[in-house]
């Protein structure tokens, strides 16, 4: 199978996803369309855009807003790469951590709240809003069961939809969450995502519907 050409990331101003954008342009055959919520002060992606004018996008999207990400939809199906040759990979990655406790009974309401919106509920406005320009393929990392659902719809019309483990990367994320403060346990997120690429490259029509660690390369049981 031939590496996709046309990709997406969002929450691309940091961590993960601006490792997953740097080491997606490395091939010069691929186009990056890089969202944030803050394009004005995505200042690293803009580094990246300059030094590769014809092959980045920067999106303004929050994955939380529907009618944001109607409209971003809509801008991205108007550049002409997308218009020729549809989004090959649509990498859902922006998300958020909650600082407080890790247990149910002591969880603090309001940042279940931000986490289910921004990490369930965004990851289905975001992909829902970019389903019409995947072509071929799609390939993402969110929440278990939406991943699940959008396999039997979808895996009949050609798409393969992957839920990744990153593994704990030293990222802003993980500094929020005392958890895993031990810097040596981390892994750099440039690791990570050149581990992502790497399994993303290799990923088959019959590998879709399963969750697996980018870290080891193999699947693991939802
Ligand atoms: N770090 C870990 O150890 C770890 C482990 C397992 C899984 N993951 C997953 O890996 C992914 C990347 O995490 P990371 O470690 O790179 O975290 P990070 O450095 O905190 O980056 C999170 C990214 O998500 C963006 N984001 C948050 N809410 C958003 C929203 N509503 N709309 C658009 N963008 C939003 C952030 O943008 P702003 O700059 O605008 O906030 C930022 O670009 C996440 O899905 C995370 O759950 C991480």
């Amino acid at each position: 199978m031939l590496p996709p050409t046309t990709w997406m990331v969002t929450g691309a101003n940091r961590g993960l996803g601006l490792e997953l954008c740097r080491r997606l342009l490395a091939d010069p055959q691929r186009f990056v369309i890089a969202a944030t919520r803050s394009p004005e002060e995505a200042h690293e992606l803009q580094k990246i855009s300059r030094a590769n004018p014809e092959r980045v996008h920067i999106q303004k999207l929050d994955v939380t807003s529907v009618e944001e990400a109607k409209a971003a939809a809509e801008q991205v199906a108007r550049l002409p790469i997308i218009e020729q040759n549809g989004l090959d990979c649509f990498v859902s990655n922006a998300g958020v951590c909650s600082g407080g406790p890790r247990t149910v009974t002591e969880m603090d309401m309001d940042e279940l709240k931000d986490c289910v919106n921004a990490n369930t509920i965004g990851t289905i406005i975001s992909t829902h809003a970019f389903l019409p320009s995947c072509g071929r393929e799609k390939s993402k990392a969110g929440s278990d069961w939406y991943n699940l659902h959008l396999h039997h719809e979808l895996h009949s019309e050609g798409f393969t939809i992957a839920a990744f483990l990153p593994g704990y990367m030293n990222t802003k994320m993980a500094h929020i969450n005392n958890n895993y403060d031990d810097e040596s346990m981390m892994l750099d997120p440039a690791v990570a995502a050149a581990n992502s690429l790497r399994l993303l490259d290799r990923l088959r029509p019959e590998d879709s519907g399963k969750k697996w660690s980018t870290q080891t390369g193999l699947e693991v049981p939802w």
